[in-house]
């Protein structure tokens, strides 16, 4: 299968392509780093990706940066972060994807559980996650030639945690968010929204 992985390089995005590069002939994209670069935030980028790589099995989009910060504090430019980036640069993905994406093919997007998990400090990232798994449900709904389109959710990631310095355990590691991305492609399903929450111990 021919995959295209737009955030390869992240800490989410390192765990999924390790996985599928076992089997799968996977493009890594980045923003700064990769065999291709991207910035999701322009289209015409985007669809100079496209032009480049030409028709995929699958797009699975681990980029999509989001704000935290209050209501009372944030700027203008967090709030649009989070609708460029994380939400319209992953629906853009999608949009100027489509036409490259092989009948039969899937689609995945990340989006996170700030919207299922209230928490102070999160309403940009909240709106912006909730706005792509709204998107992905409606999306299904439209693709035909049995494309299909799901969301990961993950649960804070155990890495992202050390990475920041604290208590990691109650996060979910990167390689098994990674699993989630498997099923998406291998599942057959469509308009699902995983969520990719640490198990109970
Ligand atoms: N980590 C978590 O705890 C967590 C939890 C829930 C949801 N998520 C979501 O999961 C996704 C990945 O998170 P992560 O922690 O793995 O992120 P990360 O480590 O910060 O990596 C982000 C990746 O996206 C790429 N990127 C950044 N800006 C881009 C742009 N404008 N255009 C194209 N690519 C761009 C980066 O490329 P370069 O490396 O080349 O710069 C990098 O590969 C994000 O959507 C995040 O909101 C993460």
């Amino acid at each position: 299968m021919k995959i295209l992985a737009i955030g390869a390089n992240g800490i989410i995005g390192q765990a999924v392509t390790r996985l599928f590069a076992q089997q799968h002939d996977v493009i890594e994209v980045g923003h700064s780093t990769g065999e291709l670069t991207v910035d999701i935030e322009d289209s015409a980028s985007i669809q100079s990706l496209f032009e480049r790589v030409g028709s995929v099995d699958a797009i699975i989009c681990m980029a999509g940066n989001g704000e935290m910060g209050s209501i009372a504090e944030m700027p203008n430019e967090g709030y649009q972060t989070v609708l460029s980036n994380k939400l319209m640069g992953q629906v853009n993905l999608v949009r100027f994807g489509l036409e490259y994406l092989n009948d039969g093919g899937s689609i995945t997007l990340t989006s996170g559980q700030a919207a299922n998990h209230p928490m102070p400090g999160t309403a940009a990232i909240a709106m912006g996650v909730a706005g792509v798994n709204a998107f992905v449900s409606v999306a299904a709904l439209e693709l035909d030639k049995g494309k299909r389109i799901n969301a990961v959710s993950p649960a804070i990631v155990k890495e992202t945690l050390e990475q920041w310095g604290v208590d990691s355990s109650h996060g979910i590691a990167a390689n098994d968010v990674a699993r989630f991305y498997q099923q998406s492609i291998d599942e057959g399903k469509t308009g699902h929204i995983y969520d990719a929450l640490p198990s109970l111990n």
